[in-house]
């Protein structure tokens, strides 16, 4: 059985991904889009015609970032320092970084997949033994996805430290912050992977006001989405 089910959750929805698009396409600006998740977005922008070595994108987390470096013509892979902790999921002599993203990939498809319950457990064991076809199918989502922005710029950054760099740069700026406390800590829980992680703490959704009142003045042009309950109080000066 192939895995269907979308393994990064959190997209920005169609509307408002397509929406960003043509306003950062129509500004013509350099593009930062911090937080840039499965880089919805930054595809979205590219077909609306932003120019890939425009895009300044950056995260966190080893999902996007092996997206990034795939996808960044001035990095490595290697680079990120994966290695496999679990000797019966090791990957042995391959060199082609596709495959072993793909295999990276699925190993966080299986940590998902909760041990604690019968479904979780019988889930398991239908990826385990259609690995390969699994890993084949991963691979081609990803190569898709990279073909499709490759030569934007990335980078493993705090969305703090990219705000301070960008807010007075005659720039544009878009990110969707999480939604959830901790939410792709959990998402992406991975005991049995090590890699160069950074170590900066997840964006906070109680402090999404302070991100607001950053951006409010800022020169740049912000866009910003939030899935949530609006209970926060907007800066008057802030862009709507
Ligand atoms: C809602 S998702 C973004 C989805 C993206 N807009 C898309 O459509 O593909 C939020 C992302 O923020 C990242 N993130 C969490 N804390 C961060 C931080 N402090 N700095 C930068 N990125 C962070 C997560 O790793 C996750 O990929």
């Amino acid at each position: 059985m192939i895995y269907t089910e979308p393994l990064f959750l959190g997209i920005t929805p169609t509307g408002a991904r397509n929406y960003v698009a043509e306003k950062v396409a129509s500004l013509e600006r350099p593009f930062f889009n911090a937080c840039a998740g499965r880089f919805s977005v930054v595809e979205a922008a590219i077909k609306a015609g932003v120019p890939p070595q425009n895009v300044f994108a950056s995260d966190i987390g080893l999902f996007s970032s092996i997206i990034g470096y795939l996808a960044d013509p001035s990095k490595k892979l290697e680079d990120l320092g994966i290695r496999i902790l679990d000797p019966s999921l090791e990957l042995k002599g391959v060199n082609d970084p596709f495959h072993f993203a793909a295999h990276v990939m699925l190993i966080l498809k299986l940590n998902q997949m909760k041990q604690t319950n019968l479904r979780g457990l019988y889930r398991r064991e239908e990826l385990l033994a259609s690995w390969d076809r699994s890993r084949d199918a991963m691979r081609r989502q990803l190569e898709t996805l990279v073909q499709n922005i490759a030569g934007i710029h990335y980078e493993i950054a705090d969305i703090w430290d990219v705000v301070s760099r960008v807010s007075q740069e005659d720039a544009t700026f878009y990110a969707s912050v999480p939604h959830y406390a901790r939410g792709y800590t959990k998402m992406f829980a991975a005991p049995n992977l090590k890699w160069n992680q950074p170590t900066i703490p997840e964006f906070a959704p109680k402090d999404f006001p302070l991100l607001l009142e950053k951006l409010g003045p800022a020169k740049c042009h912000a866009l910003l989405c939030r899935r949530c309950e609006w209970e926060e109080t907007i800066p008057v000066n802030c862009p709507t």
